[in-house]
């Protein structure tokens, strides 16, 4: 079982959104489970309008992690993906101490890069593998790069990028994905590529450390 949880500090960056869309990608070919950690439940508001069985999300509260996290690999999910609120709670730290990798959305303004910053700390301190990726992006422009380089100096930037599209406040709001919601579209091709990307990446640190360790 791989644990990812999607994690900054600053509000709207882009968690709930990527968790969702990337766990609906996840529960097509695995067992995939999403644990909502947000008070504020958006991902569970999501979970009620859906029909689809797959994924499973459970919402908890971060005294239920460990028990949560053991139940989910005693079920047999291949994936949990965990959403966490927007604001510093010992919810989050526990979030990133119980992941294999963490991914940290991120909009490409200066406000947002420098509300990063907490949150790479706090992942670097329990010394976790993580990537950012840009999110609600112009489809192009000299704001990527920039926000890129800036991501670089901090640690691993994602290649793929989350252009804002409508699609993706569309599908929230019927329960779906992306990959649902318009099968062949822009916002469904980006989101496998990210999820194929973290799923390769993922794999690729698990194994070197691994092979450290041995
Ligand atoms: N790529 C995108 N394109 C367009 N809208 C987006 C995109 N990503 C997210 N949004 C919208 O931006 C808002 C914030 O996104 P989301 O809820 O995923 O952020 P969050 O980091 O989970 O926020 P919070 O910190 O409040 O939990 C939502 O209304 C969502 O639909
Ligand atoms: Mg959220």
């Amino acid at each position: 079982m791989r644990i990812i949880t999607f994690i900054t500090q600053k509000g709207g960056a882009g968690k709930t959104t990527l968790a969702l869309n990337c766990a609906v990608l996840a529960g097509q070919k695995k067992a995939a489970l999403i644990l909502d950690l947000d008070p504020q439940a958006s991902a569970e508001g999501w979970y009620q309008d859906r029909e689809a069985e797959a994924p499973r999300l459970v919402k908890v509260g971060s005294w239920q992690l460990p028990e949560a996290l053991s139940n989910a690999k005693a079920a047999g999910f291949d994936y949990v993906l965990i959403d966490t609120p927007g604001r510093d709670e010992p919810s989050t730290t526990a979030a990133i101490r119980a992941a294999d990798f963490c991914i940290v959305p991120c909009r490409p303004t200066p406000v947002d890069l420098k509300a990063t910053l907490p949150t790479a700390e706090a992942i670097k301190r329990l010394a976790k593998p993580a990537a950012f990726v840009l999110t609600q992006t112009p489809p192009r422009g000299g704001r990527i790069t920039e926000a890129e380089m800036g991501l670089g100096m901090l640690g691993i930037v994602c290649p793929v990028r989350i252009v804002a599209r409508t699609a993706y406040q569309d599908a929230h709001g019927a329960g779906l994905g992306v990959a649902e919601f318009e099968p062949g579209g822009k916002a469904a091709a980006e989101i496998a590529q990210l999820w194929h990307w973290i799923v390769r990446k993922m794999e690729k640190v698990t194994h070197e450390q691994e092979t450290n360790v041995a």
